[in-house]
């Protein structure tokens, strides 16, 4: 499918304010691939998708997840939308005739991030945040800082997240726990295996 079509498909299971966060994220994903290093066309079409799956009913994201075989874990099974990345992939990989695994990985990590990321992975998480879409002060700075320092960025916006998360007594997925204390520990996400993203 071409970009166009992609688009279009896209506009038909995303709401407006969406569809246009979606546009925000792929644009900016693809400004910081040009300065990370990385294919800004792999970016932008994993920032365009990266919410496919994002306005599926609760029961239908676990659902799709258990018929392909996934384990969810405790806080997916509590808080469904957490399944939304890995059901993304999943729906792009047999619906969207999407098959280059990076971008299928980045789609699936967006949502919780993980200890080992890719590039290309860290890029669409830092983006879904930080794209000028996002009017709150804190997406405004993630937005500085992921283009002038990555690492800096990664630990604000996870900072960020699990502050959020926790003062709304949300779950954290363990996911996010391990990408936290990696960065804690280690400075840096590890660069990520592709088998490990549900
Ligand atoms: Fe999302
Ligand atoms: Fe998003």
């Amino acid at each position: 499918m071409d970009r166009a079509s992609l688009e279009k498909k896209l506009k038909g299971v995303l709401s407006p304010l969406r569809y246009r966060h979606s546009l925000g994220v792929m644009n900016l994903a693809r400004e910081l691939a040009a300065l990370y290093g990385v294919s800004p066309e792999k970016a932008a079409l994993a920032g365009l998708l990266h919410d496919v799956a994002r306005e599926m009913e609760p029961e239908r994201l676990v659902a799709m997840a258990q018929q392909h075989g996934l384990a969810l874990s405790e806080s997916e099974r509590s808080a469904p939308v957490l399944l939304h990345g890995k059901v993304g992939k999943l729906l792009l990989a047999t619906e969207w005739g999407i098959t280059d695994a990076e971008v299928l990985s980045a789609v699936a990590l967006h949502v919780t991030g993980a200890p080992e990321m890719s590039l290309l992975a860290q890029i669409i998480f830092l983006a879904d945040f930080a794209e000028p879409g996002r009017s709150f002060f804190s997406s405004h700075l993630a937005r500085t800082l992921a283009k002038s320092n990555r690492v800096a960025a990664l630990q604000y916006v996870f900072q960020q997240e699990i502050n959020y998360l926790l003062n709304h007594g949300f779950v954290l997925d363990v996911s996010t726990v391990q990408a936290w204390n990696q960065l804690m520990i280690n400075g840096d996400l590890h660069r990520g295996r592709l088998a490990n993203d549900g």
